[in-house]
């Protein structure tokens, strides 16, 4: 049996903070004390850190598929990132193609993710292309530990009509699912695009103005309405404005089922941050469009405010070269960012050192309620006996710079490049085996599992 005490480390979870021991026996978390004493175990010194659950990022793209393009990070190199940055779950998508049952999108997906995981995975399922029949699939899906299904109300070829969100709505929630949605008004965003286009108005710093508030905000009043039909558990993915997570947090209050996340890049950015340098802002271009300043601190306040519950990254990174080959039509410049490296150390710098945020409650939105909500907890998300030893020490005095060559993801081009950043994960434990250490990885083979998730009663 192998045993390992991490002691003299400050445990953080979503309630409370406490100075005890964590000893762990085959993985698993076996007592929680003050000071604990066991002769034949493993010791790791924790003195002077933190010691948090694992974080568990609910939206990455390992990798994203999308026209011309696909982003950088596969799977083996996207969970390694997303080790580095204490992350010991994450959530990929299967993505079908159209006329692809989803059995078999997600087979595809198993093979790729077999003995190539760094951490532990799982796959949400993406609905489009041929709806009924992917619809059919719902309930052994369900069953098979797959439980959420992603829809998207944007993008050409992956948007779906309302007659068909509608019957997708239904059929999870006959069958105990639930659905998550990239909530934009596609029709509007392309319109406005092709406005833009025709008058020459190509450039990157255009972006923002083609994928307006009222893109999101409208996209998520009608997936809200719809919700309401059928009771569809429900989840926002990247929510980019004050008022959809406005409306997320009325609907939660009404006692809807309905979640709502955000991304490191819509809090710590704005559509100038760019400083109208065409570079940059064709670094910062993902869809949503990220928004107007005014947005910022009312999106940390829905954090703390519990409208937006989940803090994801929506991981999706490009090289330089990608983002800057078609520099003259925001519209060809391939949307998304890299950041599952980064979701702890930044918003731990910029949200709990700066007192947006407790450290309980970031933990919460880092780890507990992503596992809740998504068929995990109570093996992943908390330190809790009888929880996986998932876990990441924190040095939250050391200050260093964000350098992309010095990280892990796939991407030369991070919208945070330079930036001065203070508390770093310096170990992150996967099932109560050392993963990263020292800055180095320590396993020498990949060994994430895949996570069947089963959603508990509504
Ligand atoms: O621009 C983004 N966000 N790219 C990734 C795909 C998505 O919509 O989540
Ligand atoms: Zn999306
Ligand atoms: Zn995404």
């Amino acid at each position: 049996m192998s045993k390992l005490v991490i002691k003299g480390g400050t445990c953080v979870t979503a309630e409370a903070r406490l100075r005890q021991d964590v000893l762990v026996e085959n993985g698993v978390i076996v007592a929680l004390d003050q000071d604990i004493q066991i002769v034949d175990a493993e010791i790791i010194d924790a003195n002077g850190l933190f010691v948090l659950p694992g974080g568990v990022d609910v939206h990455v793209h390992l990798p994203w598929p999308k026209g011309q393009y696909i982003s950088l990070d596969d799977i083996n190199q996207g969970t390694k990132a997303a080790a580095f940055g204490g992350v010991t779950t994450i959530i990929d998508f299967v993505i079908p193609d159209e006329q692809e049952p989803l059995a078999a999108a997600l087979e595809r997906k198993l093979n790729e993710a077999q003995n190539n995981a760094w951490v532990d995975y799982s796959f949400h399922l993406n609905i489009r292309g041929a709806v009924d029949k992917k619809i059919a699939e719902i309930p052994e899906m369900v069953t098979l530990g797959f439980p959420s299904f992603k829809v998207f109300m944007a993008y050409e070829g992956f948007r779906i009509e309302d007659v068909e969100l509608l019957n997708i709505m239904q059929a999870i929630q006959t069958a105990g699912g639930m659905l998550d949605v990239h909530a934009e008004n596609g029709l509007i965003a392309d319109r406005i695009t092709a406005q833009l286009i025709e008058k020459g108005r190509t450039a990157p710093t255009y972006y923002a103005m083609a994928r307006p508030e009222i893109c999101e905000t409208e996209a998520i009043q009608r997936v809200l309405a719809y919700a309401q039909v059928y009771g569809t558990r429900t989840h926002i993915h990247h929510v980019s404005t004050a008022a959809g997570a406005e409306l997320i947090g009325r609907s939660r209050q009404k006692g809807m089922p309905v979640t709502g996340e955000t991304c490191p890049h819509y809090l710590l950015l704005n559509a100038d941050s760019h400083g109208g340098d065409q570079q940059m802002a064709a670094f910062m271009i993902c869809a949503p469009s990220i928004k107007g300043s005014e947005n910022q601190e009312a999106l940390w306040h829905s954090l703390a405010d519990d409208s937006l519950s989940i803090l994801a990254t929506d991981h999706c990174p490009y090289s330089k070269q990608q983002k800057l080959e078609n520099l003259g039509n925001f519209s060809t410049i391939p949307g998304g960012i890299g950041g599952v490296e980064l979701r702890l150390p930044l918003i731990f710098s910029e949200g709990v050192r700066k007192g947006r945020l407790s450290f309980e409650r970031f933990v919460n939105l880092w780890a507990t309620a992503p596992a809740k909500t998504f068929g995990l907890y109570p093996r992943k998300g908390q330190i809790a006996i009888g929880s996986d030893a998932d876990l990441v020490l924190f040095d939250s005095a050391q200050n260093w710079t964000i350098r992309a060559e010095s990280l892990h993801m796939n991407t030369d081009c991070l919208p945070y490049e330079g930036w001065q950043i203070i508390g770093k994960p310096v170990m992150t434990i996967l099932r109560g085996k050392v993963l990263v250490g020292q800055n180095q990885l320590v396993c020498d083979k990949p060994d994430g599992q895949l996570i069947r998730r089963f959603l508990g009663a509504q």
